[in-house]
């Protein structure tokens, strides 16, 4: 095992924001999000999106950062260290059970937008007729082919960075990507409100409704809220043993919140105006992204340009949730079995591809495997969002709040009585106990169908 004193781990401030950050920032916030918020009712989802993240993802997100930190090791040996002779370890496996999964799907969906960055280039898959994007998109899915290959350049520039190590990898790389994201970001939204549809695009997105808030909608929140943050798996507390003994953990994990809000917002504003504006109707999932909007951009000036941009920063917020996630396994097996960091990352990716192909074959060759009318991409997505995560993010909430308990924590969150954060920790300690594991075990009921 690597000591703490040769362990690689984030340099500073900024750097474990962007890391942070990157990982919370992700294909979730450029299509779920807003499509969600519109379907749901606009800002009245919105305001309950905010509870939920308030209540369920915030303090998880503080709560894995802060076991991470204290025990400075991947998440299986924290929780062996922990509650030594118990089986709580047993959550870091799940969680990296739940990696490899969402990696598996997760890396496909990655794999068509880099698919799209280069269809821009080319000028193909723009057309202003939307059955022409849509025949363009289809294309690409059914070819077995082309999805393989452009999974395994994912794969392995998603490798490549992590080989690179912690503070060489992860933190230079995000570091410099993170910021670049919100400024095409913001490029886009400033060109998509000039459009006419504009204040059809906002009113969409803003107008609350809160007619429309009802029990169903608040369990999307707090699903919602579960997957942006990235936790539930270990990532939280993977990236929690690389933050910096002087860490202000609360203030991070709220920074990282707000800024996580403010992509998925921007996103919402770069998108529905200009999908009014021609007449489409806001879809959510893969349709949005890979039909709709090719058919937007054709009607746009500089149109191709536009849909370059946004590609581009689309794979952007994608590379920095793919890092967190390899990152996971790759730790686990470096730091448990001993392996080189080099060899656990070629089989972590090895294990990705071949799940991932299953995944990418599902779409194709494979389409008639179904588990109850699932195919293995769905069956992949299913198992991880509504099974593994939800279970783990409970888990993880009762053991920070009854096992490690109060004062162990609030000494971690106050980094050894030099942070005044005992207060706080007291508040996060009883949400953690009773609210959040409450809240997600209602959530998870419902996505399993029995309520
Ligand atoms: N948060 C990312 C997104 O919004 C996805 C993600 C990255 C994730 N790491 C995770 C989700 C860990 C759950 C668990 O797209």
């Amino acid at each position: 095992m690597t000591t703490s004193a040769q362990r690689d781990g984030f340099t500073s401030t900024l750097g474990v924001l962007a890391a942070t950050l990157g990982s919370a920032v992700g294909l979730g916030n450029i299509w779920k999000f807003p499509a969600l918020t519109g379907a749901n009712g606009g800002a009245g989802f919105l305001l309950v999106y905010l509870f939920a993240t308030l209540l369920v993802g915030l303090p998880v997100m503080i709560a894995e950062i802060t076991l991470g930190r204290r025990a400075r090791a991947n998440p299986i040996a924290a929780l062996k260290g922990m509650a030594p002779g118990r089986p709580w370890w047993l959550v870091g496996v799940s969680g990296m059970v739940a990696a490899f999964m969402i990696m598996a799907f997760y890396s496909e969906v990655v794999a068509w937008v880099f698919a799209y960055v280069w269809k821009s280039l080319e000028g193909s898959a723009l057309s202003s007729d939307a059955a022409v994007t849509e025949g363009a998109f289809a294309a690409l899915v059914a070819s077995p082919w082309q999805s393989l290959i452009w999974q395994w350049v994912v794969l392995l520039l998603i490798g490549g960075i992590l080989l690179r190590g912690v503070a060489r990898g992860i933190e230079a790389v995000t570091k410099r990507l993170m910021p670049l994201l919100f400024l095409l970001l913001a490029a886009l939204c400033v060109f998509s409100l000039t459009l006419d549809g504009a204040r059809e695009g906002l009113a969409f997105l803003f107008s609350p409704d809160f007619s429309r808030v009802n029990a169903g909608v608040v369990l999307t929140a707090v699903g919602l809220a579960f997957f942006k943050m990235s936790i539930g798996m270990g990532t939280m507390m993977t990236y929690g043993s690389y933050f910096r003994a002087d860490q202000n953990i609360p203030q991070t994990a709220a920074r990282v919140m707000c800024a996580d809000l403010a992509v998925s917002l921007l996103a919402g504003i770069a998108i529905f105006p200009a999908v009014f504006t021609f007449g489409f109707e806001p879809t959510a999932g893969p349709s949005l992204v890979f039909i709709t909007l090719p058919a937007v951009f054709a009607q746009l000036p500089f149109g191709q340009g536009l849909m370059f941009v946004f590609f581009v920063l689309t794979s952007i917020a994608a590379i920095g949730a793919m890092l967190s996630l390899l990152e996971v396994p790759v730790l686990v097996l470096h730091e448990r079995l001993g392996m080189k960091r080099s060899n656990a990352i070629a089989v972590c990716v090895l294990i990705v591809g071949v799940l991932g192909a299953g995944c990418a074959l599902s779409m194709n060759l494979l389409a008639d495997w179904r588990v109850q009318g699932r195919n293995l991409f769905d069956l992949m997505d299913f198992l991880s969002s509504n099974v593994l995560l939800p279970l783990g993010g409970i888990l993880i909430a009762l053991f920070t709040g009854w096992v490690w308990g109060r004062d162990a924590f609030s000494r971690a969150v106050s980094n050894e009585g030099s942070l005044d954060n005992r207060r706080l920790a007291g508040g996060l300690v009883l949400i953690l106990r009773y609210v959040s594991p409450l809240l997600i075990f209602i959530v998870m009921l419902n996505g399993l169908g029995f309520i």
